[in-house]
């Protein structure tokens, strides 16, 4: 069983990818780790420590102590926030990932790191972007992911650390909310559809982004890091996607469950810029072929689920 460390473990990712690797390889097999302020009130429960990955004596210790074998490194700020807050997002996504890899390199431990669509640009072909292409991303977030993926491939080859990414898409899910990522339209709406009948979006109707809910995001990072090492030709990072839709087709769908739901636009300009900058579907083919990915929810099966979890925990609360 090895000993797995999860950083920004309360996140959106974190509050579901701990439980499951719990479920897979024992409860006190994985360290749950976040900022202080955000461990007091966490629904998460021990293995569950405090832990700032700016500070590399604390990631040291902790992984010491805990023998740490895996680290999923999650930490990080997203788009939106990470353009309103530059110097914070370098120093947590940046700073962190390289004080991780100096410990992993030091204790032999592997690293997942979460690379993102946000890591392609303007000039990226946008339809079925390839695996390898052209990558000049124009936001900081997008800046911190694509020099995340080369600072995770140079480890693995200057160092032989098995470092391991995938280029995330929107990630939808109930059980925590997202926190300030442009493609977080998606999960905002079903909670305003069950709501009110009513969403506002921050988008325009016709921005295409590639989506993926939770259940699939969690077996893909999970499946990635249990892949046999010597076929990981892009172990830095794979594109995976699900589903590639608008807000319009998204509130279509939520339509043939909720019928009086109307959505309309009021478009927020930075975030309609960074969504322009992303592709509109990505070419996952690398992702199948060299470890075997395949998602299993689509925008049919994943909007039912949704709106029957968010109706479960409204009436619930
Ligand atoms: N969901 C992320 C964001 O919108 C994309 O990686 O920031």
């Amino acid at each position: 069983m090895p000993s797995i460390l999860v950083t920004g473990a309360c996140g959106q990712i974190g509050s579901e990818l701990v439980p499951a690797l719990r479920a897979r390889y024992g409860h006190d097999a994985v360290v749950a780790t976040d900022l202080e302020g955000r461990i007091e009130g966490s629904h998460l429960e021990g293995p569950l420590r405090a832990l700032d990955c700016t500070h590399i004596r604390e990631i040291e210790h902790v992984v010491r102590h805990h023998a740490i074998e895996v680290i999923y490194h999650l930490a990080g700020l997203l788009s939106a926030v990470a353009e309103a807050r530059p110097r914070a997002a370098w120093d947590v996504n940046m700073g962190g990932l390289y004080r991780i890899l100096e410990v992993a390199r030091e204790h032999g431990a592997s690293v997942f790191f979460p690379s993102s669509i946000g890591a392609f640009g303007p000039s990226t072909p946008h339809d079925a972007t390839p695996q390898v292409t052209i990558q000049r991303p124009n936001t900081i977030y997008g800046i911190t992911k694509l020099s995340g993926e080369l600072l995770c491939d140079y480890y693995a080859q200057q160092y032989g650390l098995d470092t391991r990414g995938l280029r995330l898409p929107g990630i939808i899910s109930h059980v925590a909310p997202p926190g300030g990522g442009t493609t977080d339209y998606a999960v905002d709406m079903f909670h305003h559809a069950v709501e009110g009948g009513r969403y506002t979006c921050f988008l325009r109707g016709d921005s295409c982004l590639d989506m993926m809910y939770m259940p699939d995001a969690l077996r893909a990072m999970m499946a990635l890091m249990d892949a046999d090492r010597e076929r990981l030709e892009h172990r830095n990072a794979y594109n995976i996607t699900a589903m590639s839709f608008t807000p319009q087709r998204l509130a279509d769908e939520i339509r043939k469950h909720i019928s009086e739901f109307h959505i309309d636009y009021e478009v927020d300009p930075v975030r309609q810029a960074i969504a322009d900058s992303w592709p509109n579907s990505l070419d996952d083919s690398a992702a199948r072929q060299e470890w075997g990915w395949r998602p299993q929810w689509d925008i049919e099966t994943m909007t039912r689920d949704m709106l029957e979890h968010v109706r479960n925990k409204r009436a619930g609360s």
